[in-house]
């Protein structure tokens, strides 16, 4: 099939990526004539492992292009997707710019029939908008589908490739089948709805996600106070084939491009129809202050915490990615140079994003794990790379000051611990708390 993609940021370019590889002959459009010219050069601006690999071999196939020429690519095309950004305003709501703006382009260059198919997340009754803008600038025949996207960054290409569904929003039988045909290779679990459902499905599949990473943190935080350990209810919890194993490490919340934005969305979306979602705005709240459980650890082991260096392993929202968006490191090293600490700051790729949004006198931005933790009174982990995962603790040990560990991720084992003599604290794991003297230690 010919589709034509609108918006090269994440959703756009690697659905764009993916369906060329599938063999449809695939145009990527965006505004910005430097990504433009960057991605026809096979250089990609995001980090997204084996995305660059797909996009080369297809573009030399021939199969993928790159254009700032929207009404060329849309001619050309039966497919078109919108693929552009609802980043959220102020009010939390989503912000419909960019999407109206792609639809009324879309419109002035219809030609012949169109199906048009809306990746980005957009709020129950958003397509039907679309529908109406479309028809009242053009006379040309064309549906609207909804197909929301559920990728993960980090993983984009293989959840492209692997999805768990693929759900298809429309009211018109013929569009369905087609768009079916374009994904019948990738699952059989293929669920055709009305637009608005399909539309819902997204922001509720994005909620409960949310939900279940709140209540286990809750459920951390409740295990700290009664001497369970979080991991071992987790286990025992995701064995229950109704609730699932996945989504339940406690940690110190969720970030991304996604959750916080959908969860805020969903939140309006509701107020908009008079309904209080309670629930959910539950979850944002508790999302919010989980982030604040490392101040508080390292309070209590330091009262004199405005005095100290600390080291922050991990600035990235979550592992392979060099995606900053909403991470919980931005409000916890901000809330700590603002109280006069000191920032050695490390992350394996994303720390050039970090500094774009976060830049202060008192952080000192490292090339290294072990670099960052020297001379540190205390180290704060908090992104699960891998790196971290293999750190010889007692070479750790030896190169900080105090040796002060705040695991926000539950990296480190009870067995990896054991006579390393460091003052360890986690998530939801007091039985692995070391030192129960929480007596200041002296600035050596
Ligand atoms: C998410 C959804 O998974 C995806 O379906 C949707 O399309 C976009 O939003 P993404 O934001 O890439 O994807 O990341 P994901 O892997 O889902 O993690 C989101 C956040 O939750 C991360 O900050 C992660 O650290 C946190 N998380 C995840 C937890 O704290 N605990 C968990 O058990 C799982």
């Amino acid at each position: 099939m010919r589709i034509a993609v609108i918006g090269t940021g994440y959703v756009g370019l690697v659905s764009g990526v993916c369906f060329s590889d599938l063999g449809n002959q695939v145009v990527c459009v965006d505004k910005d004539e430097r990504k433009v010219a960057m991605l026809r050069a096979g250089e990609v601006p995001i980090y997204e492992p084996g995305l660059k690999e797909v996009l080369v071999k297809n573009a030399e196939a021939g199969r993928l292009s790159f254009t700032t020429d929207l009404t060329e690519a849309v001619q050309q095309s039966e497919i078109i997707i919108l693929a552009v950004g609802t980043p959220s305003l102020p009010s939390g709501e989503a912000d419909l710019r960019y999407i109206e703006q792609a639809a009324r382009d879309v419109a002035l260059s219809i030609n012949e029939y169109k199906i048009i198919m809306t990746k980005s997340t957009v709020p129950v009754g958003t397509n039907h908008k679309i529908k109406q803008l479309v028809s009242d600038l053009s006379m040309k025949p064309f549906d609207v589908v909804s197909v929301p996207e559920f990728l993960r960054e980090g993983s984009a290409v293989k959840d492209t490739f692997n999805p768990d569904r693929i759900v298809i929003g429309t009211d018109d039988a013929t569009a369905a089948t087609k768009i079916i045909e374009l994904h019948q290779q990738l699952t059989d679990n293929i669920i055709v709805t009305d637009v608005r459902s399909a539309e819902m499905i997204k922001y509720a599949s994005n909620a409960f996600l949310a939900t279940k990473i709140s209540f286990i943190n809750e459920i951390a935080n409740i295990c700290e106070k009664v001497g369970a350990d979080v991991t071992k209810v987790a286990e025992g919890m995701g064995f229950d084939k109704r609730i699932g194993s996945s989504f339940l490490k406690a940690g110190i919340g969720y970030g991304g491009s996604c959750f916080p934005k959908d969860t805020q969305a969903l939140i309006q979306i509701a107020g908009n129809v008079d309904y209080d979602f309670k629930l959910l705005k539950s979850v944002v709240d508790v999302n919010r202050d989980q982030r604040y459980s490392v101040i508080h650890k390292l309070e209590a082991i330091y009262p004199d915490l405005a005095t100290r260096k600390v080291a922050v392993w991990g600035l990235a929202f979550k592992p392979n990615t060099d995606d900053i968006r909403d991470a919980p490191a931005i409000e916890i090293i901000q809330e700590l140079v603002a109280r006069g600490v000191k920032i050695n700051a490390y992350d394996p790729i994303a720390t050039d994003n970090f500094r774009k949004v976060v830049e202060h006198e008192n952080i000192t931005w490292c090339e290294g794990a072990m670099e960052a933790a020297a001379g540190a009174d205390a180290l704060c982990l908090l992104t699960e790379w891998p790196e971290f995962e293999k750190t010889d603790l007692s070479a750790l040990r030896a190169t900080m000051n105090n040796a002060v560990l705040i695991d926000g991720r539950n990296v480190f084992s009870e067995e990896e611990l054991r006579d390393k003599s460091f003052i360890y604290r986690s998530i939801g794991r007091p039985n692995m708390n070391t030192h129960n003297d929480l007596s200041p230690l002296p600035i050596t």
